[in-house]
């Protein structure tokens, strides 16, 4: 079946949602998503949004700070572009529905810190900011009239010719058939991949697809070797990739050992708030001097109230997990939580292949560089599917084209699914082992020929049988995971979020990983 639409947007995060509301005034969108439509990433974000707000902050401090944290990697114009257009992006979003935390009997939006930022600007709504981003833009998507929603709809390829993309095969999950769709645009808006990793924060579907997609379209990647893990999950055989906001260290949480010592000082002056990828690695020391399976994150000499109140969500999980937090540490350890890099993207989301965007996670913009600051990503969806959707308003125009429907003629149904969780786990293991926070020459050759083994077994596999759900995400997990391989074998130096032990040194002149499929 072919369906027509003037734009298809692949994905229903802060960036595919922002996108389709603000294209909805001029054309007919459809949505597509592969679960419901609040299953991504954004509903899961905690800290907030960067932007700057205080008084006594600068954009140019918000801009210093975002290429400092980025490691000598950040396109400067893509980040001005982005931090320049901060505030109105709050503003949208309030305008859209959004509810921030306000100060104390103010009318102010009330402002965090992170780490890496040097001042409060991070604007939030309590600690499950992303829920109340993405209960509210999906609200608004589901009354529009010009917004068709297809939810459990998995993009499966995109369809291309002469460097043109004019639509997507889609699989039907409750149908379990593949639908062909045909539009003048397509947005990639997947979210990133950091469920390549056997831990994670990020929710199941967040198995990198976009990147996939667009690899075998013939789009270029860049700085994949970038996967930014957050110091801090919580550590419990049944809490499932449960994020402790590092808001918690914005308003004074410590980390120690199992001991009680408190460690972050001798590793950074910033300590406790130093970037990301310095706090991960100085956990991941620490655990293996120690040979402990976890460190502590202690609020508890906060006031309980205060506590309460600015961490509602997280008490209360934690509390579900005999941790009360107002009166003792927590247990946590580092989880791949953002992939920094991406599709190769101009500052209008625009790919290499015509009428194909990328926007959100899954786009590489030149914002993050070697390491995202902390609560840039919301922003950067916000602002780029801004933009996308302004430039696509300025060229669109019909494909025109007819679109071949997808044959499954040459395949059966699979009699078994053990290939699929096998190589899952595998896959996710051999990542986390071999091309983790720290990697080696050794252990990335390694991880590139057992991955090689992978991939043969799934293409196999793609040749003979019907496709599912779950097949099409291993293909795509393990394309990804291919792709993080070859680019950290790329880089001969260590970087940002790229820690090689044999090339513990930072080159002189920094330059991007950029692969290309062609
Ligand atoms: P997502 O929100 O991940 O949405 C991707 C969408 O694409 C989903 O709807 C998914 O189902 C769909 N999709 C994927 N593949 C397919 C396919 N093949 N076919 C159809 N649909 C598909 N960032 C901040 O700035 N501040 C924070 O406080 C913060 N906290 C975070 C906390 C957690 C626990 C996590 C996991 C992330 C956090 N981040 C935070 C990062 C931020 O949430 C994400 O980078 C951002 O939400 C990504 O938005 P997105 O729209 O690009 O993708
Ligand atoms: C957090 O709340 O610690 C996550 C913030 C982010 O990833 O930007």
């Amino acid at each position: 079946m072919v369906i027509k639409t003037d734009i298809l947007i692949i994905g229903s995060g802060a960036a595919g949602l922002t996108a389709a509301i603000e294209l909805s005034d001029s054309f007919k969108i459809t949505v597509i998503s592969k679960n419901q439509i609040i299953d991504s990433s954004t509903w899961y974000a905690q800290g907030g949004i960067a932007a700057v707000l205080a008084e006594e902050d600068s954009t140019h401090s918000h801009i210093e700070d975002t290429l400092k944290v980025g490691d000598g990697l950040c396109d400067e114009k893509a980040v001005e572009f982005c931090i320049e257009n901060g505030k109105e992006a709050i503003q949208w979003l309030q305008n859209n529905g959004v509810v921030f935390t306000k100060k104390n009997n103010a009318s102010d939006l009330h402002l965090t810190q992170e780490g890496g930022h040097s001042f409060r600007r991070v604007v939030h709504a309590a600690d499950a900011t992303g829920r109340e981003v993405s209960d509210s833009l999906a609200g608004k998507v589901l009354k529009n009239k010009n917004i068709k929603i297809l939810e459990n709809h998995l993009a499966v390829d995109l369809i291309v010719k002469n460097n043109k993309c004019l639509g997507a095969y889609v699989f039907n999950k409750n149908k379990e058939n593949v639908l062909s769709i045909s539009a003048g645009a397509i947005i990639l808006a997947t979210g990133g991949a950091s469920k390549a990793y056997l831990y994670t924060s990020n929710p199941d579907g967040a198995s990198g697809d976009g990147y996939a997609l667009a690899w075998r379209a013939g789009c270029r990647l860049e700085n994949m070797e970038f996967n930014q893990f957050h110091p801090t999950c919580l550590f419990h055989p049944d809490a499932k990739s449960f994020l402790i906001s590092e808001a918690l260290r914005g308003e004074g949480a410590i980390l120690k050992t199992t001991s009680g010592i408190p460690f972050m000082r001798k590793y950074n002056s910033k300590a406790d708030l130093a970037p990301r990828d310095i706090v991960a690695r100085s956990i991941d020391n620490e655990m293996k001097v120690s040979g402990k399976d976890n460190v502590l994150l202690d609020i508890s000499h906060k006031p309980s109230k205060e506590i309460k109140n600015s961490f509602p969500s997280i008490y209360k999980k934690c509390l579900e997990y005999g941790f009360d937090i107002t009166k003792s540490p927590i247990p946590v350890v580092p989880a791949a939580h953002y992939t920094c890099g991406g599709i190769l993207t101009d500052l209008k989301g625009q790919t290499d292949i015509k009428s194909l965007y990328a926007i959100g996670e899954t786009s590489s913009t030149g914002l993050h560089g070697a390491n995202r600051m902390a609560s840039n990503s919301l922003l950067e969806c916000v602002v780029f599917a801004k933009a996308a959707a302004q430039d696509i308003k300025e060229n669109f125009s019909n494909n025109g084209k007819s679109i071949p429907e997808w044959d499954n003629s040459k395949v059966i149904k699979a009699g078994e699914n053990i290939l699929i969780n096998h190589n899952w786990d595998a896959s996710r293991r051999l990542m986390w082992n071999y091309v983790g926070i720290v990697r080696s020459n050794d252990r990335l050759k390694k991880a590139k020929d057992k991955m090689k083994l992978i991939k043969n077994e799934v293409q196999e596999f793609y040749k003979n049988f019907e496709v599912t759900s779950d097949f099409l995400e291993l293909r795509n997990l393990v394309q990804v995971s291919e792709l993080i391989i070859d680019s950290a074998i790329k880089r001969k130096e260590s970087r940002g979020l790229h820690y090689n032990i044999d090339y513990p040194k930072k080159l002189k002149k920094a330059s991007s990983t950029i692969i290309s499929p062609k």
